[in-house]
């Protein structure tokens, strides 16, 4: 079989752009529930958590490019429009979240769903040999699990 420029299966390095396509979607999905968090708090904790979910956001931002340069670096183009976006999601989308305990639950709930994104993604990138993709899935994972367990013991709960 002729592989690709990377050295990789040409067939799965299109499936796994598609897959990160959709965990770019998502992951656009989180970003802006987190600003709409970030502008939409209120009560006694809102000094603390206008902060945290501006870093979290700031994180999101970043980490959105990077799968998108990772989809181009595979040869395909990133999704790049809110209608793309949407038809995708799988991550919850916020609206008129101000109750503190809501906003982090709506992480949470978020970062669960992008957690099972990018584990199918990590293993499909073992099975094509893509280690690109496939450490870059390992560091989202590892971060993200343990952003999950501290909104978790900022609600007072175990994960
Ligand atoms: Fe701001």
């Amino acid at each position: 079989m002729k592989l690709n420029s990377l050295g990789l299966d040409p067939q799965k390095t299109k499936e796994l752009a598609s897959q990160l396509n959709v965990l770019l979607a998502n992951f656009q999905i989180y970003y802006q529930n987190l600003r709409g968090i970030h502008w939409n708090i209120k009560g006694k904790n809102f000094f603390d958590l206008h902060i945290k979910f501006e870093e979290l956001y700031t994180n999101a931002n970043v980490k959105v490019d990077e799968i998108a340069e990772r989809v181009l670096t595979l040869g395909e183009t990133p999704l790049h429009t809110f209608d793309d976006y949407v038809k995708v999601a799988k991550v919850p989308v916020g609206k008129n979240i101000s109750k503190d305990e809501n906003a982090v639950q709506l992480i949470v709930n978020s970062l669960t769903e992008l957690l099972k994104i990018e584990r199918q993604i990590l293993n499909a990138a073992s099975e094509a040999d893509d280690e690109g993709t496939n450490s870059m899935m390992s560091d989202f994972i590892s971060e993200q699990e343990k952003t999950v367990w501290m909104m978790n013991a900022w609600l007072g709960r175990s994960i």
